[in-house]
């Protein structure tokens, strides 16, 4: 499942993103970005790897119709998504590591679940601070380690179960404190703010969670029709214990939230 270990997904794994990841598992974590950051009215943000634009449409709101927002992505499925949503936040297909946009430019400089899978980390954050003005916040959020995130830790070994696969440790890869911290010093900022935050994560069944997980963030066409029944049959079996009473699951997550 290499897609997820570069952050990158399919056009139709871009609509299955947003109509069932989001909700469940990313949506929750945009007003306390819009929070840490205290985006006022009339401000100009970036969000950067916006994906489908959950958090350039809550900055979008926060700014109002004198502000500016934009959201920028590598990948084209995402922005499509994301410019049906809105016409007012400027959507532009450009990598982290250099985005198209002058220095000094913006108030807010934001990025949610991104900044793990950039190649060049510490060009991406250098490229946020340079085109944030003087007195601008930088926002970025990232995964908790695994070991504190015991549904996602759970959903990893169920595919290492299965398919005898590795673990793909990206999405968790800054989730050491320490190592996030260097990174940020790595790029150049010795003032920041580190606050770890609890959200939970909730889908309609142990089904809807695991076949979000093979559809909504890897490749579609990852896994034969086999294989992801045996996943799922796997999933309902190992993963009980995070079916509610109701049948619906649910699990805390946790994440790092830098300001700087
Ligand atoms: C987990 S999604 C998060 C999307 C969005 N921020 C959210 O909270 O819903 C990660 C996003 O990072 C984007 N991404 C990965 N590498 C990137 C890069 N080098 N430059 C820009 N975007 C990137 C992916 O395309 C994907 O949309």
């Amino acid at each position: 499942m290499g897609e997820s270990t570069t952050g990158q997904v399919s056009d139709a794994a871009a609509r299955v993103y947003d109509a069932v990841y989001l909700p469940a598992l990313f949506q929750q974590w945009c007003p306390r970005v819009v929070a840490s950051a205290e985006i006022s009215a009339g401000q100009e943000v970036i969000d950067v790897a916006c994906g489908t634009g959950a958090l350039a449409l809550a900055a979008s709101e926060a700014v109002g119709a004198d502000g500016f927002v934009a959201g920028v992505d590598n990948n084209t499925g995402m922005l499509a998504v994301a410019a049906t949503k809105s016409a007012t936040v400027e959507w532009y297909h450009a990598g982290a590591e250099s985005l198209p946009f002058e220095q000094d430019r913006f108030d807010r400089a934001l990025c949610q679940f991104g900044l793990m899978y950039f190649k060049d980390r510490v060009g991406a954050i250098g490229e946020m601070m340079r085109v944030l003005r003087p007195d601008g916040r930088l926002v970025l959020v990232v995964w908790d380690e695994l070991a504190h995130n015991p549904g996602l830790a759970a959903e990893e070994y169920l595919w290492q179960q299965v398919f005898d696969e590795e673990i793909d440790e990206a999405p968790y890869s800054l989730g050491n404190k320490s190592i996030l911290e260097q990174l940020l010093r790595q790029a150049g900022i010795s003032d920041f703010r580190i606050e770890t935050h609890t959200g939970t994560a909730r889908y309609d069944s142990i089904r809807s969670w695991i076949h979000t997980g093979a559809a909504g963030w890897t490749d579609d066409d990852a896994l034969d029709a086999d294989e992801l029944e045996l996943l799922l049959d796997t999933a309902e079996r190992e993963l009980a214990h995070f079916r509610t009473a109701r049948g619906h699951v649910e699990f805390s997550t946790s994440a790092h939230i830098v300001t700087a």
